[in-house]
């Protein structure tokens, strides 16, 4: 098992250039399934979650090499229908594949995803979605059994916001006879990102970004070649690790308004942010502001895979912080951790936390809780005085391409090992 052994001391500062979103190349990947030819997808980070999702695709009959960032991905000779219990436990995101599984074959077998670290997860949401067009849906010991006859588009309207169970819909939806109207969709740039790959291979999908998407059915897709979105999440650690060791960073690639909630929050804190055409310019400030609230919301409001970031950095702040968690219920694990760094964190509920910035962190081992948790760690211990020992860091791996190197090379003592 592999820690990140990490000194404080050095500014994190230099020119950040990384591959696309996690959570835009995971659907992606699953749509692929629709066109039954080729699919070539650049830009593609290479991390655990697509290696899972690669070896899923492939377990199914896809034929997929992946090289330098490209991954290219034959999907017509799928000969499964069954997605193996052991990718969906690795992988809980594996469960966007039922949408497109559905949408080429007329049944599907994928096991329950079951809870998560960070949250109970239902998929309620998901199996309403495809039920409204038409699939009838079997849960017998821990699996999901999947039926259909014909996909006949349909009003799906979502209680509650979800991305995975708005993806589901939209891949199931594509191909189904008729219009399919989506209501209190997802909004994130990951959805448009997905629509916008399964546009180019022929499919007719627009939304109003205001959570209404409309899907006309289309019979056949083809080939396509496309590029995934730049990682909005992934670019704003690095700019919090920037910005807690006093740097200044350039972003070579970004899309301004999928950065905005979380410069806008950055910009309270003190931090100057200078937009360019492609990329973004940060300065630090000398002193962190803490902010009085911090509230996550589905997009555009601050998003709940920053919430553990920026909370290294509130630790730090001059002032009292106040963190609302809203989407999930379980995604403070990492206050313990921090908490062991010196932290001054007063966990209130499981939504709520306080926190007051101290003005020093140590040195401590830790572990990583979660993906985002792991991140709020490495960006403590790029401050906290004297050495910081990371374990469990696959939760962090699974999201974040070659984290060491990257940090290395702007500037931090990091070593794995
Ligand atoms: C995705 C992201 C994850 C991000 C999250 C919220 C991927 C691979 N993961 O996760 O990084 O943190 O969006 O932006 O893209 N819910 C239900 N029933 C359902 C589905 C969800 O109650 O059927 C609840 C969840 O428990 C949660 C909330 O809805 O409380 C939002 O979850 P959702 O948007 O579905 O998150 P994911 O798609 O799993």
């Amino acid at each position: 098992m592999c820690k990140y052994i990490i000194n404080s001391g050095n500014k994190i500062e230099g020119t950040l250039k990384l591959r696309g979103a996690k959570n835009a190349v995971l659907p992606i990947m699953a749509a692929t399934i629709l066109n039954e030819s080729i699919s070539i997808i650049h830009n593609v980070p290479n991390i655990a979650d697509v290696l899972v999702m690669i070896k899923i695709l492939e377990s199914i009959g896809c034929k997929v090499e992946y090289n330098d960032g490209t991954l290219v991905i034959d999907s017509s000779s799928i000969n499964s229908f069954n997605i193996d219990e052991e990718y969906v436990k690795k992988m809980r995101s594996s469960i966007i594949l039922m949408g497109a599984m559905i949408s080429r074959f007329d049944r599907v077998k994928i096991s329950q995803p079951g809870g998560c670290a960070i949250g109970a997860r239902p998929i309620d949401l998901h199996l309403k979605a495809l039920n409204c067009l038409g699939v009838k849906i079997n849960e017998e010991n821990n699996a999901i059994y999947c039926f259909r006859d014909i996909l006949n588009g349909s009003e799906i309207v979502f209680d509650k916001i979800s991305v995975g169970a708005t993806e589901n819909a939209i891949l199931a939806a594509v191909k189904a006879k008729g219009i399919t109207k989506i209501y209190n969709a997802a909004k994130e740039p990951e959805i448009e990102d997905l629509q916008n790959f399964l546009n180019a291979m022929g499919a007719k999908i627009s939304s109003d970004n205001n959570g209404y998407i409309e899907i006309e059915g289309v019979e056949k897709l083809s080939k396509v070649e496309y590029s995934v979105i730049p990682d909005r999440i992934a670019i704003g650690t690095y700019m919090v690790s920037s910005v807690i060791t006093g740097g200044k960073l350039e972003v070579e690639k970004i899309i301004r308004p999928h950065m905005e909630p979380i410069c806008n929050i950055l910009k309270l804190c003190g931090c100057e942010i200078e937009y360019s055409k492609n990329g973004l310019y940060i300065l630090s400030p000398k002193k962190i502001k803490a902010i009085d609230i911090i509230k996550t919301e589905p997009h555009p409001g601050f998003p709940t895979d920053m919430q553990s970031q920026l909370m290294a950095l509130m630790a730090v702040a001059d002032g009292e912080s106040k963190f609302f968690e809203t989407i999930f219920e379980n995604r403070f694990m990492h206050c313990n951790e921090l908490i062991k760094m010196g932290a001054n964190i007063d966990i209130i509920s499981n939504k709520i936390c306080k926190v007051n910035g101290v003005d020093k962190l140590y040195g401590a081992k830790v572990r990583a809780t979660d993906l985002r948790g792991g991140a709020s760690l490495i960006i403590a211990s790029l401050v906290a005085q004297g050495e910081t020992e990371i374990s469990d860091i696959y939760h962090i791996e699974r999201g974040y391409e070659d984290i060491e190197n990257v940090l290395r090379n702007l500037g931090a003592d990091i070593k794995k090992e």
